[in-house]
């Protein structure tokens, strides 16, 4: 039913800095898989195969990974290290990769605008690469996408953060109308410290209706001057209904250096090791 998912990875990655001046931080390895193929697997395991890239400059190394390397391939035909790439194979035969640049770097709103070419006129989930989500028994887009089959509107993915966090993230607020599930009707796009809000942050999975590309069309610069998808999704919600998905699992946010650690050991335990 959700057949495409989209990735912006357009944005510079400062808080990496100094890996991501010529590296795309989605390229950064978690083990030894790059953040990007760990998102992609998440999508395909939630039904899509359709993976539209929303590109900026100097992320050709993202295009070279969904590829063939018939070099690479040739020399370790047959030898013990062709099982490494049996994923890999998989995923590029599976999926469809598109890919579109977007010009300039204007925040969240903007990429998704950028990839309505590659979208279309259907639902489409959004998969923030840098946020390593996982949850062994269903991933969280599938347990999104589920919900999307009952209730057939924008759903984003939240989860309860320290208050002294919640300027860094979107924060919505809502009823809860079920377990697990809010109705949004206000959503700040990183609050001050001292703002009386909840503490559901949002998390970079996003399940969104195409409504949203005209929605985002019209949405003014932001905070930051940016074109803030948080600011569309209030007015979808306001006008129509946006739900929000306090999800099961694992977050980390590997857009920092302590939660890009913290990833990095609990795969090495419990993806790497379990599996060896
Ligand atoms: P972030 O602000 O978290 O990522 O944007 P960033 O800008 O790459 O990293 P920092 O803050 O400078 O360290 C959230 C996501 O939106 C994408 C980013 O690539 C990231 O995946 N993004 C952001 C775009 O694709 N285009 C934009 O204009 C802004």
């Amino acid at each position: 039913m959700i057949k495409k998912c989209l990735f912006p990875v357009a944005g510079y990655g400062t808080r990496f800095l100094p890996a991501t001046k010529s590296m795309p931080k989605e390229m950064m390895p978690v083990v030894n898989k790059p953040l990007i193929e760990y998102g992609v697997e998440e999508a395909i395991q939630a039904g899509m195969n359709g993976m539209c890239i929303v590109m900026g400059r100097g992320k050709h190394s993202i295009m070279d990974h969904f590829d063939k390397n018939y070099e690479l391939e040739h020399q370790i035909n047959g030898t013990n290290k062709e099982e490494l790439l049996i994923n890999i194979r998989k995923i590029i035969n599976e999926a469809n990769f598109t890919y579109i640049r977007q010009h300039e770097i204007k925040g969240l709103g903007h990429a998704i605008l950028t990839g309505q070419a590659l979208i279309g006129n259907e639902p489409f989930a959004v998969l923030l690469a840098d946020d390593l989500c996982i949850n062994k028994e269903k991933g969280i887009l599938s347990q999104m996408v589920e919900l999307y089959k009952q209730f057939h509107c924008s759903i984003i993915a939240v989860r309860e953060v320290p208050k002294n966090e919640i300027h860094k993230y979107g924060i919505i607020s809502g009823k809860n109308i079920k377990n697990r599930l809010y109705q949004v009707d206000s959503m700040l796009e990183k609050p001050e410290k001292s703002t009386e809000s909840s503490n559901l942050a949002i998390i970079g999975r996003y399940i969104l209706t195409p409504d949203i590309f005209s929605i985002i069309n019209k949405t003014k610069p932001g905070k930051g001057g940016e074109i803030q998808i948080t600011d569309a999704l209030l007015y979808q919600a306001q006008s129509g209904c946006v739900l929000a998905y306090q999800f099961k699992g694992e977050r980390f946010d590997c857009g920092n250096v302590e939660g890009y650690i913290e990833a990095t050991n609990y795969c090495f335990k419990n993806i790497y090791l379990a599996n060896k």
